[in-house]
């Protein structure tokens, strides 16, 4: 099988591209990681990355002037390595349209809300002033607009009474760690696909047709 080159971006721990990295390593998985790339050099997911013998490279973007001139170097450095898909896993600079444009269904982020609920940031802190009952997390194609664009996989996850922010940002995450992997299996593989700017699955697949469901759900909902 031909695996999908994959870059993915980073700010920070690298929890899910950790993930992406473990799923990566089993022979049948249709995508490798070609380049990991930080924002950030002291971003600890940069040392993981290295340790698991994944070429890493930082960009700061503190050392330019632009946006631009940071987005061209990103750009060089993604095709350097051959990238065909990138993954934003926790990657915290906003990009501009031309980049956007650039990798425009070439480009997965994970956010930690079901969207389009709860955009942006400190999420969790949100959703439980919202007092909604179930949240979750996205995976879905990068848009000009933040946390927008075509949702390939979402799983949902209760929100508990007593939970806190960091309760329940700890369950999503577990959450997190299962969903990407999977999206992007999908995704790579062509089973997920974009029509009219939604992603539809295809007919006669793995996806489609068994245990692979396109929406995940964490016991306690089923159960709840
Ligand atoms: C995750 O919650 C992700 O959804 C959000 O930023 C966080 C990154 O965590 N975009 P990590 O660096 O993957 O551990």
């Amino acid at each position: 099988m031909k695996k999908k080159r994959i870059g993915v971006l980073i700010s920070g721990r690298g929890s899910n591209m950790s993930s992406l990295i473990e799923a990566c390593k089993s022979p049948d998985y249709p995508a490798q990681i070609s380049v990991v790339i930080s924002n950030r050099p002291k971003a600890a997911g940069l040392e993981i990355a290295a340790r698991e013998g994944i070429k890493t490279l930082a960009i700061n973007h503190r050392n330019y002037d632009s946006r631009t001139a940071f987005e061209t170097d990103l750009h060089q450095a993604l095709k350097d390595a051959q990238v065909e898909l990138i993954c934003n896993a926790g990657f915290l600079r906003l990009l501009t349209a031309d980049f956007v444009d650039k990798w425009h269904d070439r480009q997965l982020n994970i956010h930690p809300s079901l969207l389009p609920s709860f955009k942006g940031l400190h999420t969790h802190q949100r959703v439980l002033d919202a007092g909604v009952k179930i949240t979750g997390c996205t995976v879905h194609l990068v848009r000009t607009d933040m946390d927008a664009g075509p949702i390939i996989a979402q799983a949902a996850v209760a929100v508990e009474h007593d939970d806190n922010e960091q309760t329940l940002a700890a369950r999503v995450l577990a959450a997190e760690h299962q969903l990407y992997p999977h999206a992007l299996k999908m995704f790579a593989l062509g089973e997920a696909y974009v029509e009219n700017e939604t992603i539809k699955v295809r007919a006669n697949t793995d996806v489609a047709s068994s245990s692979k469901p396109r929406a995940m759900f964490s016991p306690r909902v089923i159960n709840g």
